[in-house]
């Protein structure tokens, strides 16, 4: 045998010395999700470790991982029900609890950068990301309401806008809204591949945002398909995102690895809420090592071509880093 692929492998040095990835807190953005009122910190049930901040503890929250080295967010509000209406009205209220929190993340840590998530269903009566009209979602109609959340946001000081809708030409009329308006400096992520998956369960219980009726498969994408992954990335590019993201992270690494290899965008993932809880649900049984099934998990996501990863384990990895 003159070839022994464990002559590479036989000590912690040289394994580190061809190691091809790594990752790095540079690479992540940590989801964060906020409630009204004062001095809350309240555990979403289905994510062990992650909690619902009013506006002064999402301070804290936010000064605690900034210590941690973790410097950007992407922010979610948890809307009361009778804010809510069919056309998402509050979601463009500049001083709406999003916008507010906003404001108030941005005064504060001005170097922090901020991703919003633009998308009716937080507020939206209906729970879907786009206006219901006898049971159809209207995208054209649906493209007023993004343009006017994302301006909003970026009104409130979001660096990136993150349209999670998936409705068509969302980010060309967001891109069009932006530019009119003097935000030329604001950055569009892309949902670009967000599938209709199960794994958003534990996000949905955190924002009450479930759909009051039906499903999101006549816009989230059929989890069968990849070919159609790189449609949407071209529409996407065409249309003038920054960034490319595919969603969910974990089922889907194929789709990572497709869009990296066909655009030269940053390429992002979701490891969203049902990745995190099924790591921290079986280590809870003790049935795995949470901590290495972390690791592992996003050193995958990396792996497979993503250049940022949206995580809930993003300030865990940081106190990892720090142990
Ligand atoms: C909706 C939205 C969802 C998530 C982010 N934005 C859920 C959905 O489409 O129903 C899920 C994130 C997660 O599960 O962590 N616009």
């Amino acid at each position: 045998m003159i070839r022994r692929p464990r002559r590479n492998r036989q000590n912690e040095v040289i394994r580190n010395m061809v190691q091809e990835t790594s990752l790095t807190l540079n690479d992540f953005i940590f989801p964060l999700f906020i409630i009204e009122g004062q001095n809350k910190r309240v555990e979403v049930a289905s994510m062990p470790g992650i909690n619902r901040f009013s506006i002064d503890t999402l301070l804290e929250e936010i000064a605690s991982c900034v210590d941690l080295g973790v410097k950007a967010f992407a922010p979610f509000a948890s809307i009361p029900e009778q804010l809510k209406d069919k056309y998402a009205t509050d979601s463009h209220n500049p001083d709406g609890l999003y916008a507010r929190a906003i404001r108030e993340v941005k005064r504060n840590f001005p170097e922090v950068v901020l991703m919003t998530d633009v998308a009716m269903d937080p507020y939206s009566s209906d729970g879907h990301d786009g206006i219901v009209e006898g049971g159809e979602i209207l995208n054209d109609e649906t493209l007023e309401v993004l343009g006017k959340m994302a301006l909003t946001q970026a009104q409130a000081g979001a660096d990136i806008v993150g349209p999670s809708d998936m409705m068509d030409g969302r980010v060309a009329h967001i891109r069009r809204v932006l530019d009119e308006n003097g935000y030329h400096k604001v950055g569009i992520m892309s949902y670009t591949a967000k599938y209709a998956s199960a794994f958003y369960g534990p996000f949905r219980d955190a924002l009450d945002s479930a759909p009051k009726k039906g499903d999101k498969k006549t816009y989230q994408m059929n989890p069968a398909n990849s070919r159609e992954a790189l449609i949407e990335a071209e529409l996407d590019i065409a249309e003038g995102a920054d960034f490319l993201m595919v969603k969910p992270a974990l089922a889907y690494l194929d789709i990572i690895k497709a869009l990296h290899d066909n655009s030269h965008l940053p390429i992002a993932a979701y490891n969203v809420s049902g990745e995190y809880a099924m790591v921290k649900a079986a280590a809870e049984k003790g049935w795995l090592d949470g901590e290495k099934a972390m690791l592992e998990s996003l050193l995958s996501i990396k792996r497979a071509g993503a250049d940022v990863i949206l995580s809930y384990f993003a300030k865990e990895y940081a106190q990892f880093l720090r142990k």
